[in-house]
């Protein structure tokens, strides 16, 4: 079954609202809606914001039967030549706030663990096709670099960019897609640009997140038809 995530309630809302046949399963910080979306059957949920809900709430997914798993949010761009309202597309994730680098592991790299994790191709390939629809904005393949961190400053656009050549920054991808790998599930990221993560994020992030959040929704519709 085809898994939906969004990390705040304006990320799933619109989803849910068209949701046909909806049936709540409540566990402990999660609660998932499974049901239908366009004919297709789906679980649906607000994961939280950060890694560890995302995780959480990506292995609760994969408990319930999940095989495919599509994150759709908002982001901060990295590179610089992304706007508010763009949209990415997953090429793959890494966690920027991991530092394991004074026992000599790479920065991003968990001990033992890839030091980046790829989107499926199928997801991806459909997800891009489904962004090209949304009219008036760019869509850019790339890496989403996750941490629990709100990015707001130029330096750190900066460091994040050219330390892992990421193309936006966010909350929760890479905890998702850690999951997914391990159970070797397929995963694509999609985000939709609500700031450019330096100064003036806070305000833009605020102005811009319920309107952009629309886009990558608007993706997951236009991959839903395809899927
Ligand atoms: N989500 C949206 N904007 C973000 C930012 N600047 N940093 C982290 N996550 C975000």
């Amino acid at each position: 079954m085809l898994a939906i995530i969004g990390a705040m309630d304006e990320e799933i809302e619109v989803l849910l609202a068209d949701l046909q046949a909806r049936e709540d399963l409540t566990f402990p910080g999660v609660t998932l809606h499974r049901g239908a979306l366009e004919g297709v059957p789906v679980l649906l949920t607000r994961g939280g914001i950060g890694k560890v809900n995302a995780a959480m709430t990506t292995t609760y997914l994969l408990g319930q039967g999940a095989t495919r798993v599509i994150f759709t949010g908002v982001a901060g761009a990295l590179h610089p030549d992304l706007r508010v309202g763009d949209i990415v597309v997953s090429t793959d994730c890494v966690q920027h706030d991991v530092d394991v680098t004074a026992l000599n592991y790479p920065l991003g790299t968990v001990p033992g663990e890839s030091p980046s994790w790829a989107a499926d191709p199928i997801l991806r390939a459909v997800a891009v096709e489904a962004a090209a629809e949304v009219p008036g904005v760019q869509v850019m393949e790339g890496r989403v670099a996750s941490g629990d961190q709100f990015i707001a400053a130029r330096e750190d656009v900066q460091r994040l960019w050219t330390a892992f050549g990421a193309a936006c920054a966010e909350m929760e991808g890479a905890a998702v897609a850690q999951v997914c790998a391990k159970a070797e599930v397929p995963f694509v990221v999609i985000r939709s640009v609500s700031d450019t993560a330096d100064q003036s994020a806070e305000v833009d992030y605020r102005e811009f997140m319920p309107q952009v959040a629309r886009h990558a929704k608007q993706v997951v519709r236009g991959m839903l038809a395809r899927l």
